[in-house]
């Protein structure tokens, strides 16, 4: 089966992951990349030997571009992901998929209407401690789910707010510890322990007092299936923790750290279990986030998130993590801000 030919669409700290994991692909290949500064888009274009484009518009007339990857500031998606549908372009975007849900509908419709398909990165749902913790929910080993929660205790420096000019702005970066960086941890605990009925929430700016965002949210919630569970995110602890994701049960109990199982326990244990056990020593595929956005990072994720939509193109099936899956995450902590500004309960 054929390739599934590439192109980029800003080529700033992700941009080049997208490419790294896109040359590991079987099924994927790169094949041109754009980005407003011509210096950003030559660099990378370079490195892979491919064309560089400064309108990504002149680049999506290219026939042998099939998908676009996403990886503008966050809320600069909505007209390019328009104009990409409308070229009969497959989008796979960063996270989050946009800053608003008004602004993902349009990105929806959009993909809708053009029959293309889209997807939004969450590459920590595809390291093995994430899927090992779905499995065993979805075999009911966890008895009655009864507390999920979410721990993102991270830091970025000045420096990090500084390096572009839409970080940290409500505008652009939608919300601040939650939005940007909590999100990944947010979709996982909606993707273990179902959608989230009811919010609480409080948050403030704790360190970093020019940003219009939070960089420090704590929430309470209550899951639809009856659980509760709590999320607190920042920006503003030094150095910077794992980010833990944890489920517990009236039968069992699972946390992953940066996406390795760091515990996983069963009243009614499997001899499969023992094998599972040998790994919860194991260190993170993802790398971390905690005290810098990249320098950690691994292209493991991206990579296979990358070749489930090549695939999903080549097959014309949806990829694993669509365009809806991608707004739940936004909407939940759109319903987050809304209770922290009014101290409120709100529904989701
Ligand atoms: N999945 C992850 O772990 C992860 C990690 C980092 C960033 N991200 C997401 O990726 C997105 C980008 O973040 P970043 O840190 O790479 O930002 P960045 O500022 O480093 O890079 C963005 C790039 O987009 C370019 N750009 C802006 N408008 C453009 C346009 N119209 N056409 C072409 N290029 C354009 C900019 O010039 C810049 O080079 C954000 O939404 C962020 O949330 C995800």
């Amino acid at each position: 089966m054929a390739k599934v030919g590439f192109a980029i669409i800003g080529c700033g700290n992700i941009g080049p992951v997208h490419a790294a994991a896109i040359a590991e692909v079987n099924q994927a290949k790169l094949v041109a990349v754009s980005d407003v500064v011509p210096a950003t888009g030559q660099r990378l274009g370079e490195k892979y030997g491919v064309d560089v484009y400064t309108d990504y518009r002149k680049m999506i007339e290219r026939k042998d571009v099939q998908a676009v990857c996403l990886c503008v500031p966050s809320g600069l998606r909505a007209e390019i992901a328009e104009d990409c549908a409308a070229a009969g372009k497959h989008i796979l975007s960063e996270k989050p998929l946009e800053v608003s849900t008004k602004r993902i509908d349009r990105i929806i419709a959009a993909t809708d209407k053009a029959g293309v398909r889209l997807g939004c990165i969450f590459q920590s749902r595809f390291a093995e401690g994430p899927q090992l913790i779905r499995k065993a929910i979805d075999q009911g080993r966890f008895g009655r789910l009864v507390l999920g929660d979410a721990y993102i205790k991270w830091y970025r420096s000045p420096e990090y707010y500084g390096s572009g000019a839409w970080r940290g702005t409500k505008k652009l970066d939608g919300g601040g510890a939650l939005m940007n960086q909590g999100i990944h941890q947010i979709d996982l605990l909606q993707w273990f322990m179902g959608p989230v009925a009811s919010v609480r929430a409080q948050t403030k700016r704790a360190l970093h007092e020019k940003l219009e965002v939070e960089d420090l949210g704590v929430v309470m919630l209550e899951f639809a299936n009856g659980a509760y569970g709590v999320i607190e995110g920042s920006t503003a602890i030094w150095p910077g923790h794992p980010a833990r994701v944890e489920v517990h049960g009236t039968e069992g109990s699972a946390y992953v750290e940066d996406g390795a199982l760091k515990f996983y326990k069963f009243q009614k244990r499997r001899a499969a279990d023992a094998k599972i056990e040998e790994t919860l020593t194991m260190e993170s595929e993802l790398g971390s986030g905690a005290g810098d956005p990249l320098s950690s990072l691994k292209i493991e994720g991206h990579r296979r998130q990358i070749a489930d939509f090549a695939k999903a193109i080549q097959k014309d099936c949806p990829p694993l993590i669509d365009g809806r899956e991608g707004r739940n995450a936004v909407a939940l902590i759109e319903s987050i801000y809304k209770a922290a500004a009014t101290g409120k309960t709100v529904k989701v």
